[in-house]
């Protein structure tokens, strides 16, 4: 049974083996598990393994950045599902510098979200809007289709598996966060009616939703305050013991 808040860090493209071992040690001294709260870590796929071991019994779970979807076979520098779910709980799915970079799209998306969830991983399927698109009122029409495209065929008895992000890519990296409250109102007025189109109402509450860009120790408990906000996905500020505690201690944890 998933707690009612998550906070997940993406350490992205950062780290070495040796970098990622001394940062668990590090958040394994740092951060007291709690009960209301999930904490989770993203490494990078070299490190997954070693940041399990590092982490094995602290009650950090150890998710994965990226996969294929196929189980196995000749397709030359993928990882499987099958590999991530010997270490990982979680698997991001969808993110803005996957789609922006790697072509990524919300058709393979969903393949991805099927193939963690067949792996009995849970997917953290990440949607936002561009600031273009942000700035010509076209927030809801894209996160709304990138939710329904998302998760299109799931099962309702894996609903309460998925976490969804809501994650403005103008907000990524960029230091500049949504305030809490416009990205309150994208969940309650976007995200939660697309997954009860889905899902049944009751259901669709038990998917937990969180935000993503620019979240530090300074702003994370206005986001967490805010009804509708499950937790965070957190780049750039998981990539410092103190930090990162400091966003899981503003969630209860
Ligand atoms: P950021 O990244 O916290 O560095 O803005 C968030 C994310 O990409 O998940």
């Amino acid at each position: 049974m998933p707690a009612e808040m998550l906070v997940a860090g993406n350490w992205k493209m950062n780290t070495t083996i040796v970098e990622g071992v001394q940062l668990a040690n590090a958040l394994r001294n740092a951060i007291e598990p709690s009960d209301g709260v999930d904490v989770l870590v993203c490494p990078p796929a070299v490190s997954v393994g070693y940041v399990a071991d590092t982490l094995e019994g602290s009650g950090i779970q150890v998710g994965a950045q990226h996969m294929y979807w196929e189980r196995a076979g000749a397709f030359t520098g993928e990882i499987s599902p099958r590999m991530l779910a010997e270490l990982c709980s979680h698997v991001i799915v969808g993110h803005s510098e996957r789609r922006q970079h790697f072509g990524e799209t919300n058709v393979s998306a969903n393949l991805r979200v099927k193939a963690a969830l067949e792996h009995n991983m849970a997917p953290i399927l990440c949607v936002g809007e561009t600031l273009v698109e942000n700035e010509a009122g076209r927030t809801g029409e894209v996160v709304g289709q990138q939710v329904r495209a998302g998760l299109e065929g799931i099962p309702p008895v894996d609903a309460s598996e998925l976490v969804l992000a809501y994650e403005p890519v103008w907000a990524i990296g960029t230091g500049k966060a949504a305030t809490p409250d416009d990205a309150a109102k994208v969940i309650e007025h976007t995200i939660r009616p697309a997954l009860e189109f889905l899902f049944d109402r009751e259901l669709s509450q038990s998917i937990l939703v969180l935000y993503g860009g620019s979240v530090s120790p300074q702003n994370a408990g206005e986001f967490f305050r805010v009804e509708g906000i499950d937790g965070a996905l957190v780049g750039g500020a998981s990539l410092r013991a103190d930090s990162f505690a400091g966003i899981v201690a503003a969630a209860g944890g």
